[in-house]
């Protein structure tokens, strides 16, 4: 099982994430590569089982909230047909961000596996670390084999 994290930070709470959710595969027993979207390994991405990929929600804190920087992963090579994991982070809500990342990614012929919203920042900032174990367990359990 190989996994590709890729994620687009703008402050670093994305990507402070990003890294906890690769530890939370590799004690899972998956390989895993974290790259932000402006410098993946393009071998590697191509190579792997998972694609998860993150980034922030941007917006006027309550309106027009969507994912920041989608320009950015456009950049990315194709994912058609790939397996995808989704997150956003966010500070007030991440319900319009997280449809419009599962939007991007349909509109690119990919499967989604699981997807999360992840509050990194901000008051009332709590434990995500259990929240963060759901989103490894789900999306590794699209990959378990079936039993018969
Ligand atoms: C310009 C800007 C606009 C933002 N708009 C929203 C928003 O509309 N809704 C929300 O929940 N969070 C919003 N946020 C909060 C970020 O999504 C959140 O802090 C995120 O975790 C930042 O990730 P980063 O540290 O990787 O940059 C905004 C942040 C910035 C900088």
């Amino acid at each position: 099982m190989k996994t590709a994290i890729l994620y687009q930070s703008l402050r670093g709470g994305t990507k402070k994430l990003a890294h906890s959710i690769a530890e939370g595969f590799v004690d899972k027993g998956s390989a895993v590569g974290v790259f932000p979207i402006t410098n993946i390994n393009a071998q590697y991405v191509l190579n792997a089982d998972l694609l998860v990929i993150g980034t922030w929600t941007d917006g006027l804190f309550g309106l027009g909230a969507r994912p920041a920087q989608l320009g950015k992963l456009n950049l990315l090579p194709d994912i058609s047909h790939r397996n995808v994991a989704l997150f956003v982070t966010y500070e007030i809500s991440p319900e319009k961000s997280l449809k419009g990342l599962c939007e991007w990614t349909q509109d690119r012929g990919a499967s989604i596996v699981t997807s999360s919203g992840f509050k990194v920042r901000g008051p009332f900032q709590k434990n995500i670390q259990p929240e963060i174990n759901s989103f490894v367990d789900n999306a590794l359990s699209h990959f378990l084999p079936t039993e018969t």
